[in-house]
């Protein structure tokens, strides 16, 4: 993979609207300060996607966007509500989503459920995010019984399978389950049981539970420890990784990477625009800083990784909380920058020693 343990890197932020702009700025002034610690450069072009694009470009996914990209280390991406995500998302073949939800220890009673019941919770949810019924044949028509709209949920065989082969590939680098979602009840034609299960006779060690996927989503609830790494199609996967919020505190913790087939990546935040804090600059930047890591982590930079998820453990820890969080009690509430600067202090003084074992990188 190109972009593996190099002395500089180029990526591109592309802000968005929203709290999109203010989580990324927070993000990027962590990214370089770790960077310095570490020891390699980083070099950040802005990129235009969504209402901003459109304004300037007159189109929410311009080109100029798709070529600042190109050739790129990855791309760093806020919010956007209007468009283009998808798009950009589809240009780059971006199919493989990653969605780590882990709890960190001093939030545990932040969940929706009890801290007994996501004690040490981690998953790992896969999301196949260039087909399904997001890219599928669509449209608005009227015939005899009037106006009607369709989304099509089409998959190729080859997209299930080459989603299933990065599932079942984390499942065998993490604790060797894998549980599929699927609708085969109703949705007989999207054979994602039998395809997988083929697939996996190449990963030994890798067991392999297809589940509905309505039962999925109560058993994510009832006992989420139980799951390992979680494989769902498009729209199915966007549904699940939102409970995944509520079982760790907080959708703005969750962060995303999306590879295409080189490893070349988006890295997102899960949350949306959030237009009623936008510009109040409350807004968690910890959901971006998930994904930031997942693209150190894609870059080989563990160690740069690991030391950014010392520091926030450790301000989270010390009780600092952004309003997303609801701070109670002793906790502190502090705004995004506030936040920031403890990060940059923090990160400083944790020592290379101190890191301890790594997390496991998403290749
Ligand atoms: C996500 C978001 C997007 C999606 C929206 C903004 C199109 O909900 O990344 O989870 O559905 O993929
Ligand atoms: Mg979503």
């Amino acid at each position: 993979m190109g972009s593996l343990n190099k002395p500089s890197y180029r990526i591109v932020a592309i802000p968005g609207e929203g709290i999109g702009p203010e989580v990324v700025e927070a993000c990027l002034e962590i990214l370089q300060h770790v960077a310095k610690l570490e020891g390699f450069t980083l070099q950040v072009d802005y990129g235009w996607l969504g209402a901003a694009a459109k304004e300037q470009f007159g189109t929410y996914f311009p080109q100029a966007t798709a070529q600042l990209c190109d050739g790129s280390d990855g791309i760093v991406f806020g919010a956007t509500s209007v468009g283009g995500l998808l798009e950009l998302r589809k240009h780059f073949d971006f199919f493989c989503n990653l969605r780590p939800i882990r709890i960190v220890n001093s939030l545990l009673h932040k969940s929706s459920l009890r801290p007994e019941k996501v004690q040490g919770l981690d998953m790992l949810i896969v999301r196949e995010l260039v087909s399904g019924i997001y890219f599928g044949p669509a449209g608005r028509s009227c015939d005899d019984n009037g106006a009607y709209g369709y989304h099509t949920m089409r998959y190729y065989d080859e997209e299930i399978r080459r989603i299933a082969r990065k599932a079942l590939q984390q499942a065998q680098q993490r604790r060797g389950l894998l549980t599929v979602a699927h609708k085969e009840n109703a949705l007989p034609h999207l054979p994602w049981t039998r395809l997988v299960q083929e697939e996996a006779t190449q990963f030994p060690g890798v067991i392999v539970e297809p589940m509905l996927v309505d039962n999925l989503a109560m058993q994510m609830v009832l006992n989420p420890q139980r799951f390992d790494v979680i494989l769902a199609g498009n729209m199915f996967g966007d549904i699940l990784s939102d409970i995944g919020g509520a079982l760790v505190g907080s959708i703005g913790l969750l962060g995303s990477a999306s590879l295409n087939a080189d490893g070349f990546g988006l890295y997102e935040a899960i949350h949306g625009t959030a237009p009623d804090i936008a510009g109040k600059g409350i807004a968690n930047p910890l959901g971006t800083l998930a994904a930031c890591i997942l693209m150190l982590q894609q870059w080989g930079k563990v160690g740069a990784a690991q030391r950014i998820i010392a520091a926030q453990d450790r301000i989270l820890a010390k009780g600092y909380r952004t309003a997303d969080l609801s701070p109670e009690g002793a906790e502190i509430s502090v705004k995004t920058e506030t936040l920031v600067d403890l990060l940059l202090e923090e990160l400083s003084t944790v020592q290379h020693s101190e890191l301890g074992v790594l997390h496991e990188s998403c290749k």
